[in-house]
């Protein structure tokens, strides 16, 4: 019969209701398969996955735990595959191990083999908009799992520095291992950049934390007391080895068309936990990297290149390009409100510099310093606190600039609200059907729309990523259509989709944002989003898609000419006090307890 095409983007859909069952649920007349889980084979000659004898280095070559950012890359010239690229964040130790079958250290080991990014190839299923992973995995030769073993370049202004150094690496220019990889952004010239989130947990100091550090110990979240993994390898006990806590918390650059290449630690985008980092280009042909810290009352960065992009395929341009985040200025945001008597959260707003790639721009820190302790250097610099920024991504359509800005429960206690961090209580609810009441602080989150400068919001002129003022709105103050303080851009309440925690991005061809949730404070399951951004229907938030049960939604992709919606489920049943054996999901229920996986939604044919 006739193959029919469906649009992600202009297609009317009727709103998935909230719900707490342990599936997928899309919009009626869409499917959805699962293209890969946590265990299956990346590279070829790794072992079936087996629950019960898990070994690290079959987990170096299986597709890896929590995945979190979902790339897709056409393969150039070979039309119906594309490399999936997708990080794994972090592991959920009670719910990978059966008990009684591993030792402590067994599970430490595997965990750390489990993180980190995978490549894996797909092709187009016969239903428009579906794909499959390739499974002739000799032929595959772009898979690859990148772990806690696998050697990444320190680049920028920072490699090499003291603060690098360490007994393995007395060049601090060699890292082993990528912690806790979030978010990320897929670049203009064909790679895939990946933020370094939370790196701290993964740091015990057996002995106390380095004197020296205490500070910045204290600032970015070390505490001395980690995960235990210096049992496994040593370099993670802080007392021992001060330096090695320094060497993460970066966003890293891999390129997936040279399997055998190091990927990139660039010290140049600063250091912090990193959601992700996403790039647009300048009028005048700059990268801009827009990135988000994940912390209660942490910054939005941009990051702006020295040099500029060279269009084109060719390999000396693709190298120019890969060079382009080595050098640069990196700036934090202020955001001024304009006072809230105009119904509206609004104002305008600056990126202040911190460091260009010769010299540091604030007082009492070399340029090392900033780069390494960048959220002691911005703080210094006065930037506005907000409510943990997660993906921070330009709209291609529009030129805007979008960022989810997660909660913050502590708005109003350790925090001062402000006119872009503006509630101090909001309602919440502990299920579907339960009623709302009111909790401290901002629960529900905001989509944060940020206008580039020589940019408007009514007349639509785009602005430039490369100038240093904007404005900004809150385009979203998220929670129940029902509790006062939300708004949907205006839009009709009585017509949205309650919707919590907003954390990634995306954009579909008409510049429609996509909009993924984690840890919804409504009591239902996370899900997925789609929201216009302009004309009468801006705001108009509708579910497309809630996760099984204890996931969140991660990664969205609207990709193959809107016909293929990529979202990455993370951590089924992670549910308090859920076990192995005690699962509060089994989804995607090919097995008695849950696996983590990448997964496609398309039309039903
Ligand atoms: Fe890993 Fe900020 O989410
Ligand atoms: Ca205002
Ligand atoms: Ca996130
Ligand atoms: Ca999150």
């Amino acid at each position: 019969g006739q193959r029919v095409t469906t649009s992600l983007a202009t297609t009317a859909f009727t709103s998935v209701k909230p719900n707490r069952r342990d599936a997928v649920v899309t919009a009626k007349g869409f499917d959805c398969d699962v293209l890969i889980s946590w265990g299956d084979k990346v590279e070829a000659g790794a072992p079936a996955f087996d629950a019960y004898a898990q070994t690290p280095e079959a987990a170096r070559q299986q597709f890896g735990y929590n995945n979190d950012y979902v790339g897709v890359l056409p393969i150039p010239g070979r039309k119906k595959r594309a490399l999936l690229v997708t990080n794994h964040e972090y592991t959920d130790d009670d719910l990978m191990y059966p008990a009684g079958v591993y030792t402590d250290l067994e599970t430490k080991a595997i965990s750390m083999s489990s993180i980190g990014l995978s490549v894996v190839e797909i092709r187009q299923g016969l239903v428009p908009g579906s794909w499959l992973r390739a499974t002739a995995l000799g032929r595959a030769r772009y898979n690859r799992r990148v772990h806690i073993g696998t050697e990444f370049k320190v680049d920028g202004p920072a490699a090499g520095s003291d603060l690098l150094v360490t007994d393995a690496d007395p060049t601090g220019s060699r890292v082993l291992g990528t912690l806790n990889n979030c978010s990320g952004g897929t670049t203009p010239w064909g790679t895939v950049l990946s933020g370094e989130e939370n790196f701290n947990q993964y740091f015990d100091a057996t002995t106390g934390l380095p004197e020296q550090y205490a500070t910045q110990c204290a600032r970015y979240g070390i505490s001395g007391s980690g995960t235990g993994w210096y049992e496994v390898e040593e370099r993670f006990d802080l007392s021992a080895h001060p330096h090695e806590a320094h060497r993460f918390g970066w966003v890293v650059e891999l390129d997936p068309f040279m399997p055998g290449s190091r990927p990139v630690k660039h010290t140049m985008l600063g250091r912090l936990k990193h959601e992700g980092a996403n790039v647009s280009l300048s009028d005048d042909g700059h990268a801009v990297a827009y990135m988000g810290d994940d912390e209660r009352g942490d910054y939005l960065y941009k990051f702006v290149s020295r040099d500029t992009y060279r269009p084109g395929s060719s390999r000396r341009a693709h190298r120019h390009n890969k060079t382009l985040l080595s050098a640069g200025t990196l700036y934090v945001a202020r955001l001024t409100g304009d006072g809230t008597e105009d119904g509206r959260y609004d104002g305008t707003g600056e990126w202040i510099p911190l460091a260009d790639e010769t010299q540091s721009f604030v007082d009492g820190f070399t340029l090392e310093e900033v780069l390494v302790f960048t959220r002691l250097a911005a703080d210094a610099v006065s930037p506005t606190a907000m409510d943990r920024p997660e993906d921070v991504e330009p709209n291609p359509v529009n030129g805007r600039v979008y960022a989810a800005l997660t909660n913050n429960s502590q708005r109003g206690s350790s925090f001062e609200p402000d006119e872009a961090n503006p509630l101090t209580t909001s309602m919440v609810r502990s299920a579907p059907g339960q009623p709302l009441t009111e909790a401290s602080g901002n629960r529900n989150g905001y989509v944060l729309e940020i206008v580039p400068g020589g940019g408007n919001r009514t007349s639509l002129m785009k602005g430039d990523h490369g100038d240093t003022s904007f404005t900004w709105n809150l385009m979203l103050v998220c929670g129940d259509p029902d509790a006062e303080e939300t708004y949907f851009a205006g839009y009709d309440k009585s017509l949205v989709s309650p919707i919590s925690c907003p954390d990634n991005v995306a954009f579909d061809s008409v510049g429609n944002l996509w909009v993924s949730t984690d840890g919804n404070a409504l009591g239902s399951n996370d899900g997925i989003f789609r929201v216009p951004v302009k004309g009468p229907e801006r705001g108009h938030v509708q579910q497309f898609v809630t996760m099984p049960y204890g996931a969140e939604a991660c990664g969205p992709l609207v990709a193959d000419d809107d016909q293929s919606l990529f979202f990455a489920v993370q951590h089924p049943g992670e549910i308090s006090g859920s076990t192995f054996e005690a699962q509060a999901s089994t989804w995607p229920h090919t097995d008695d307890f849950p696996r983590p996986s990448v997964c496609v939604a398309f039309r039903r044919q």
